[in-house]
């Protein structure tokens, strides 16, 4: 039988004898050391790869608890913003346990593998002109009169099951790592990370606490700029966001991890979507990427992680994104019929 999060993490979680058990197999996912970035910078590199949930990045972790506690409330209505990967995941859950689910996203700003999900999925998708910000904006408006539950990282029981991530780290490796680099947008998942790490370091399953490092692009970089950006710009469209919901809490995780909030550019975010394509074998999303390009600023900038245990969560898979791979990541395909000697001629000649 499949593991799941409902069961197995039960009594770290806010699950009662009324909380309806849901799941689609979200979690326990792979922890991957790296074969070559590992070896280049003298460190133990992990990737955490969020993208082997069901609908393909960490929000599954939140969203199945966060179905679970709507259900419990007998609500049978669910409503996001999203730069699009809130809205396949609350898509996928809404459909397999008969929810109303309206995804509201900024017009021709979410990449499209995500966009197709929701669509496929069946919720009601709202496209809207404005960002994201302006769509979380609508959401809680709109929210309590139509009687939505909100499906978004405001709502607590999506903190509470995305902290399932760091337990599980800590399970794979057999205690906390030294550092962790994590994409940051609208803030939620750092937070839930350090509940998670806290959480165990308090029960003594592990004794020690990771340092955070919080990424994020420099045009869309409100927690390292100290404030509000009104038009948000990056490459890495799961992360354009210039408010970030749940600012505050991850601030506190940075502060009391000793950690800090760093900012990279796209160029970076493309070039480590490429190394990791490349050198490991993994295809992330860009704003996965980016936890990698911290990382990897921080090295040139002299930081010394030599013999450190490291973690990278990679949270979203690179297939949600075609486009911009498409763009970006071109490779010279070499057309031949299908003559043997053609092809043979094609191989030679790349
Ligand atoms: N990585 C990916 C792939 C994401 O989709 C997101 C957020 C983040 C990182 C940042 O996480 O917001 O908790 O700081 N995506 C949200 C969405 C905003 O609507 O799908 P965060």
């Amino acid at each position: 039988m499949q593991k799941n999060l409902f069961n197995y993490y039960q009594k770290y979680l806010p699950i009662n004898e009324n909380t309806p058990f849901v799941s689609i197999g979200e979690g326990f996912t792979p922890l991957v050391k790296s074969e070559n970035l590992s070896d280049k910078y003298n460190c133990n590199i992990f990737f955490k790869l969020e993208g082997s949930n069901p609908s393909g990045s960490f929000k599954d972790r939140g969203m199945f608890l966060t179905v679970a506690k709507t259900l419990e409330k007998k609500k049978k209505k669910i409503i996001c913003a999203s730069t699009g990967n809130t809205s396949a995941s609350a898509a996928a859950y809404g459909a397999r346990y008969n929810l109303e689910t309206v995804v509201i996203i900024p017009k021709g700003k979410i990449a499209l593998g995500k966009l197709i999900q929701a669509m496929a999925y069946g919720a009601k998708i709202i496209s809207i002109n404005g960002n994201f910000d302006e769509s979380l904006l609508a959401v809680k408006e709109i929210s309590d009169s139509l009687d939505f539950e909100i499906v978004n990282s405001i709502n607590p029981y999506r903190l509470e099951g995305q902290k399932t991530g760091a337990f599980e780290i800590i399970e794979q490796l057999g205690f906390s790592p030294d550092f962790q680099f994590i994409p940051v947008g609208n803030a939620g998942n750092i937070s839930s990370y350090w509940k998670g790490y806290k959480q165990f370091y308090d029960s003594k399953i592990c004794n020690k606490l990771p340092v955070l490092y919080g990424i994020q692009a420099d045009g869309a970089a409100p927690l390292v700029d100290n404030k509000i950006i009104k038009n948000p710009n990056t490459i890495a469209s799961a992360i354009r966001i210039g408010n970030p919901a749940s600012a505050d809490l991850a601030k506190d995780s940075i502060n009391e991890s000793s950690g800090e909030f760093i900012k990279v550019s796209d160029d970076n975010i493309l070039d480590a979507q490429k190394i990791i394509a490349r050198k490991e074998g993994i295809f992330c999303e860009l704003a996965s990427a980016a936890s990698v390009a911290g990382l990897i600023k921080l090295i040139s900038k002299g930081y010394d992680f030599s013999n450190k245990n490291i973690v990278c969560i990679l949270t979203g898979n690179g297939l949600k994104d075609p486009e911009n791979a498409q763009q970006y990541l071109k490779s010279n395909i070499i057309k031949a019929s299908s003559d043997p000697d053609e092809i043979k001629e094609a191989i030679l000649k790349y």
